[in-house]
């Protein structure tokens, strides 16, 4: 491969890119060099090991590479994740956020294998075994506050599971990012108004949405929303 010419992100926190604005590549720096956690490229570059970060499989690159005005990364970071699977996209965000924490929420049981396989030596990694419906059940594994909740879990009832979760852990100036699938929730309604009704429903739960992000090039019919309490909740709080 020739020189890639990996340069700092100009806005998200840790994150990397190469190559020309309309065909951008992102990295992370591999927090454990020589590693791989699904097939992705490994690429070094002033003698630093990157990650290539592939959007088709990760949302939070897909929503990376659309530009969103909101700044949600930070070095020391504490990140609720439901719905971790395997471990492609927490184990980018553990080489983000290199001083925080990532409690990964997954309960299919082949996937929290592989996750506790894949992410073994990640110490800022916590997988657990939980379903992201009922939020207090892993409320003992928890032990800090969280600031950042992203949920990625493909089920009906998306917006209502980011609440409760929200409602249960995230701290009052707090960020929700959450990727809405349509098919998930309604295969026959229109994309929009499923994500329509997702956001009404964040919305009549005391959450504003800051951006909603349509993300299709990457992933079909999923855009992802970018959450913070209402201001009247937080004032009044
Ligand atoms: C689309 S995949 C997530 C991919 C992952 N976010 C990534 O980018 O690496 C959805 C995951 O959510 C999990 N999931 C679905 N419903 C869940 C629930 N109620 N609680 C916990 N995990 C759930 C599924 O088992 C699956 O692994």
């Amino acid at each position: 491969m020739s020189n890639p010419n990996i340069r700092m992100h100009p806005k998200n926190f840790n994150v990397f890119m190469s190559g020309p604005p309309e065909n951008l590549k992102l990295y992370t720096k591999n927090l454990l060099p020589g590693n791989k956690v699904y097939s992705e490229n490994l690429i070094k570059f002033n003698d630093i090991e990157y990650r290539e970060w592939n959007p088709y499989r990760s949302k939070i690159a897909a929503l990376i590479l659309e530009k969103p005005n909101t700044n949600f990364l930070s070095n020391d970071l504490k990140c609720l994740y439901l719905g971790a699977s395997s471990g492609t996209t927490i184990s980018h965000l553990s080489d983000i956020v290199k001083d925080g924490i990532i409690y990964g929420i997954e309960f299919a049981e082949r996937s929290i294998r592989q996750l506790i396989q894949n992410t073994t030596n990640r110490n800022n990694i916590i997988p657990i075994f939980g379903d992201a419906r009922y939020p207090e059940n892993y409320a003992n594994k928890i032990f800090t506050d969280i600031d950042l909740l992203y949920q990625d879990v493909s089920q009906p009832n998306q917006a209502q599971i980011a609440v409760a979760n929200a409602n249960y852990y995230l701290n009052d100036a707090g960020k929700l990012i959450l990727a809405i699938k349509s098919q998930s929730i309604d295969s026959i309604v229109k994309s929009e108004e499923v994500y329509a009704q997702e956001k009404r429903i964040l919305e009549t739960s005391g959450y504003e949405i800051i951006e909603s992000i349509n993300i299709h090039k990457y992933a079909a019919n999923h855009i992802v929303l970018i959450v913070s309490r209402s201001r009247s909740v937080r004032i009044g709080s």
